[in-house]
């Protein structure tokens, strides 16, 4: 017989069903007996200090519970300790500081949404303004090299070698700040049982968020139990506790009562983070016949003025190509706004947009193929770190790619290419992110009905996380894959990392891996049989008769040995075509090919699916996606679905992901690199290229909306 549900196969979602039929419960939905409700209030000034809050009229509004603020709050052991590592960020009610505009200055809570919703509006508070800042453009010179040696200026060769090179590029990139807004808002339900909480909250997280519960109230970590099975949608919003999360569990403990706090979507564009505001500067060098002598990247980047939040914008134009000349700088701009952080493809995603705009520039002066051009510059090794890639397969998408989006009709001239009154335009962009891998561990149990129980604590964010562990191990223990359940999403589980940076199925497959193998060696031991025999055992049999009522086992499996010795990457090639109307300027994207070096790929069909959900997001960031900023108020002006604009599905076309599938032999024992964030870097780049392929029209600020092309 045939083996079945083999790593590679396209499998569907064990919790598919779950998920369609509304049987997925995500953290807003449990019911907890005597459940209250918090609303937060937003303050309407942007710098300066609460000095009263009228809670009275609020009060005495149905049903409401009580108003915290920070002149009646508990306090927090974490936000006051001088510990190592004392609690980052934003303390909410932890004293009268406002650092940006709509930071919550109260939580009413009441004994449902609506009384809290209401009785929220009735709040009066009244305070000290101080001056502010909210506008990037004004401020650029007061850019801050971040603290740490991470974020230095590097030098390689010599700095702005570009400029005497005999063919340049010397332009200047703009990306706006873009929210994540996955489709469930962030919601948290806390409530204690003496000294111990339980969290049911949106979390990539749950061991992070496990800690940095404990840490706030100054609780052992056992007495946090943190839940969450289901995410819908994160994109790195939830890769932090945010202080909402806090202040539900806050309330929880004032009230002696659960508490459920669920954001607004508008209070989802100024409380969870956001790819922030970024102006690039990239000069490019070349000799006349392509080869890149010099690259200057410089990077300014928003931040607020109470965290400084940073990402590696910069990074990869010191290793995507060869050049023996190269140097970044990277600077942030304090603000009078919420701390950014990551968005799917963080700084990768942004810098690359910059690079692969300017390799294209560079391009069309040097009149060769932008293609020819990526293969000219085209490097072996990683001249960053100096160290051989621990596997390369770059040149193979650039081809993969052509290929499939029709490179051969593409017009090297830009503007002639026609369907009817439609422009056409070809475009590419490239990415690289790192493929990381960090310990895990993974719990198995055997039950004399022969299902096999994995337990990790480990997210799903969407990728399809369990489907990928569950085919793993059907894969190594060659059991079919209805007989294993994966669990995740639980803090009292086994050791995981923070679902983030593309890094699960290297991390917690490693330890699904691992734990099958040894597994496998216990029963072949138990059977006496030779360790790592390939033999088929019925496990079930050789349980019964070692007359044991379950097996239990767990592994840990550590990574990063390698990465000293390798320089590790997930490498992509994005392709667009678009046909622009040069009357109107509308641009419609009618194809996408991703071809992504992401090692081996586990599961074909959810990471094909996450492969397509990821160009969207890079169509939102091309086309559509843009925070504005009243910078006379500093306030955001359009934090809603109604002005801020996420792709719809008519934005959307054929998107065909394709992978190299090549296992790394370094990184892990399954081969895989990491699909997460490359699935975005490059989408933008792609389709501002087309568009100049198309129209002759360079768009070097996004979103590349129709008033840019008219
Ligand atoms: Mo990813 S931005 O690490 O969720």
């Amino acid at each position: 017989m045939m083996k079945k549900d083999m790593i590679g196969d396209p499998m569907s979602r064990v919790d598919g069903r779950l998920k369609v039929t509304g049987g997925a419960t995500y953290s807003g939905e449990y019911k907890v007996a005597g459940l209250t409700y918090g609303v937060l209030v937003p303050a309407t000034i942007t710098s300066g200090t609460v000095t009263a809050i009228d809670t009275k009229a609020a009060l005495r509004a149905p049903g409401v519970l009580t108003v915290i603020t920070s002149f009646n709050a508990i306090k927090l052991p974490g936000y006051h300790n001088d510990a190592e590592r004392p609690v980052k960020g934003l303390k909410l009610f932890n004293d009268n500081k406002i650092y940006f505009n709509s930071q919550p200055i109260a939580l009413v809570v009441a004994d449902t949404f609506e009384r809290a919703t209401y009785a929220a509006t009735l709040v009066k508070a009244t305070y000290q303004t101080a001056p502010f800042e909210t506008d990037f453009h004004k401020n650029l010179d007061k850019g801050v090299v971040p603290q740490g040696g991470r974020y230095k200026d590097y030098v390689r060769g010599e700095a702005d070698a570009y400029k005497n090179a005999p063919v340049k590029v010397e332009q200047e990139y703009m990306l706006p700040s873009e929210m994540h807004n996955p489709m469930e808002l962030h919601v948290t339900t806390a409530f204690w049982d003496g000294d111990k909480v339980t969290l049911y909250t949106k979390s990539q997280g749950v061991k992070s968020s496990q800690r940095s519960v404990a840490a706030v109230f100054g609780i052992p970590a056992e007495n946090v139990q943190i839940n969450s099975r289901f995410v819908g949608g994160a994109f790195g919003s939830s890769l932090r506790t945010w202080p909402h999360e806090i202040a539900a569990a806050q309330a929880a403990k004032m009230i002696g009562k659960p508490v459920k706090l669920t954001l607004t979507r508008e209070q989802m564009f100024t409380l969870v983070g956001y790819r922030p505001l970024t102006i690039q500067k990239i000069g490019l060098g070349a000799t006349a016949d392509g080869k890149l002598v010099g690259i200057t990247h410089e990077s300014h980047s928003q931040s607020s003025v109470y965290e400084e939040f940073t990402e590696n914008s910069v990074n990869v134009s010191r290793f995507l190509y060869a050049s023996p000349n190269a140097n970044t700088r990277y600077k942030i701009i304090p603000l009078n706004v919420g701390v950014p952080t990551p968005m799917r493809g963080p700084g990768e995603a942004t810098g690359s947009f910059a690079l692969e705009s300017a390799l294209d520039e560079l391009s069309y002066q040097l009149k060769m193929d932008p293609i020819e051009l990526r293969l000219k510059n085209y490097t072996d090794m990683d001249p960053e770190r100096n160290l051989p890639w621990s596997s390369k397969y770059l040149k193979e998408c650039y081809q993969l790619g052509a290929q499939k989006i029709g490179w051969e009709n593409r017009k090297p001239q830009p503007a002639t290419a026609r369907d009817g009154d439609w422009l056409i335009g070809y475009g590419i962009g490239c990415g690289a992110f790192g493929a990381y891998r960090s310990a895990a561990q993974a719990k198995l149990t055997l039950t004399p009905d022969g299902k096999v129980n994995i337990k990790s604590a480990t997210s799903d964010i969407g990728p399809g996380t369990a489907t990928a562990m569950v085919l793993i191990a059907a894969d190594i223990l060659g059991l079919p894959a209805e007989n294993i359940t994966f669990e995740l999403g639980n803090s009292a589980f086994p050791m995981a990392p923070t679902q983030g940076g593309s890094a699960t199925v290297s991390s917690v497959g490693s330890a699904v891996h691992d734990v099958c193998i040894a597994f496998k060696n216990k029963m072949l031991l138990l059977a006496g049989k030779p360790q790592n025999s390939e033999e088929k055992l019925d496990y079930v049999a050789v349980l019964k008769e070692a007359n044991l009522p379950l097996l239990e086992i767990t592994q840990e499996s550590k990574g990063g040995e390698n990465a000293q010795k390798y320089s590790m990457y997930s490498f992509s090639s994005h392709f667009a075509q678009v046909y622009v109307h040069p009357l109107t300027g509308m641009i419609k994207v009618k194809k996408v090919v991703a071809v992504v070096d992401a090692g081996k790929i586990v599961n074909l069909k959810t990471a094909s699916s996450q492969m397509i959900g990821g160009a969207v997001g890079g169509i939102g960031m091309a086309m559509t996606e843009e925070a504005v900023m009243d910078d006379r108020y500093g306030k955001l002006v359009n934090g809603n679905f109604a002005d801020y604009h996420v792709p719809v599905n008519a934005d959307i076309p054929q998107i065909e992901a394709l992978f190299i599938d090549k296992p790394d032999p370094i990184i892990n024992p399954i081969g895989t690199k990491g699909i997460g964030e490359i699935s975005l870097i490059g989408v933008a780049a792609a389709i501002a290229n087309a568009v100049y392929n198309a129209t002759g029209k360079r768009i070097r600020e996004l979103p590349i909306t129709p008033d840019k092309l008219v």
